[in-house]
């Protein structure tokens, strides 16, 4: 490993992730997280359904026309369709760039009652190596930030914000050194009842925080994405916002943290109902328009699956009607970025 960095290579990447209006489908559900969503859905816990739930994702007609990458997790990056092609081969074939989430997931961390570090730096480097070998061309890691209070103390606590924050900036520093781009994604969580400026707050800070991280970790961000949160009112929260509110705190809340040298920015939809992510992206775009140093875009897993999911139920004769509404998720997301969304039910 000689540390030399092809930062034209990540640098294309990167902005082939954001380009053409399309945006990330996040398929990357750890097996834990997936068979959670299947039990909720009367769906068998078994790898045979994750891998089949998958290929209905991936040989998703046309996917390739508003998708340009999709995050994949350790066991579907190494899975095939039932015809015997990869995954990572299926996707290009679909004009699809593959990535993989890296991160072991966010554990207790020690000292900070109600809070969470990400972990997975041990051993990195060598995981990446072997991701890159199997096609991925970008990767993820998630950090969760709990805004709440714990006593006296309210969360998220300046120790909790700087973990994190330190082990995205590793995490990116050892992806451009094997050569993936890194997409950063400090996402502030909606469950709790505070209000939106609360959100902007901690989610200005977060930024802040990790923008300097990458800094000191010498990160070049032309050759990174940014994955954060929107800002809105916690699901516990009495107060209403409009989607306009929503887009101005979420774009200003950005310019004021988000250098414009990041590559591009795409939202998580963190519990929002389909619709409403999508609303909010499109708003962002038709209020927003010639104003944004960088691309906006989408990478939401739960506002593009669920629909699909709760069509498909583990049958085969469902997985027409299921990537229907997989297409239509993904189709109506880019067309939110073109400022052109309408929200309707599927
Ligand atoms: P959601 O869009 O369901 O929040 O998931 C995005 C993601 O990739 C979480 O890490």
């Amino acid at each position: 490993m000689d540390g030399v960095i092809n930062m034209n290579e990540l640098i294309k990447i990167a902005q082939a992730l954001v380009a053409d209006d399309k945006g990330l489908l996040a398929m990357d559900e750890s097996t834990p997280t997936a068979n959670k969503r299947f039990a909720a859905a009367g769906i068998p816990q078994t790898v045979e359904a994750r891998r089949a739930y998958r290929e209905l994702l991936i040989t998703t007609p046309r996917l390739g026309e508003s998708i340009s990458g999709a995050i994949l997790y350790d066991e579907t990056i190494r899975q095939q369709t039932k015809a015997g092609v990869s995954f990572v081969d299926a996707l290009k074939q679909a004009g699809i760039i593959p990535g993989i989430k890296v991160d072991l997931g966010a554990k207790p961390l020690a000292g900070f009652p109600g809070e969470k570090v990400t972990e997975g730096l041990d051993g990195l480097r060598e995981r990446l190596t072997e991701y890159k070998q199997l096609g991925a061309r970008f990767a993820k890691w998630r950090a969760v930030i709990a805004i709440g209070a714990v006593g006296p103390e309210q969360l998220p606590s300046t120790g909790c914000l700087e973990a994190n924050m330190y082990a995205l900036a590793r995490y990116a520093a050892l992806c451009q050194e094997v050569g993936l781009v890194p997409i950063v994604e400090p996402e502030v969580l909606m469950e709790g009842d505070h209000t939106l400026d609360r959100c902007f707050a901690v989610t200005q800070q977060g930024l802040t925080m990790l923008f300097t991280q990458l800094y000191t970790q010498r990160v070049r961000l032309e050759g990174l994405l940014l994955k954060p949160n929107m800002v809105l009112a916690g699901k516990g929260s009495f107060e209403q916002n409009t989607v306009e509110q929503v887009a101005d705190a979420t774009v200003t809340c950005l310019l004021r943290s988000v250098p414009p040298a990041v590559a591009g920015i795409a939202f998580l939809s963190g519990g929002q109902s389909p619709e409403q992510a999508s609303s909010h992206l499109n708003a962002m775009h038709s209020q927003f328009t010639g104003k944004l140093p960088w691309l906006l875009t989408f990478s939401f897993a739960r506002a593009i699956q669920q629909p699909a999911l709760d069509i498909w139920k583990g049958q085969d004769a469902n997985v027409a009607a299921a990537q229907q509404a997989l297409f239509y998720r993904a189709s109506s997301n880019r067309a939110a970025r073109q400022g052109q969304y309408q929200a309707k039910r599927t």
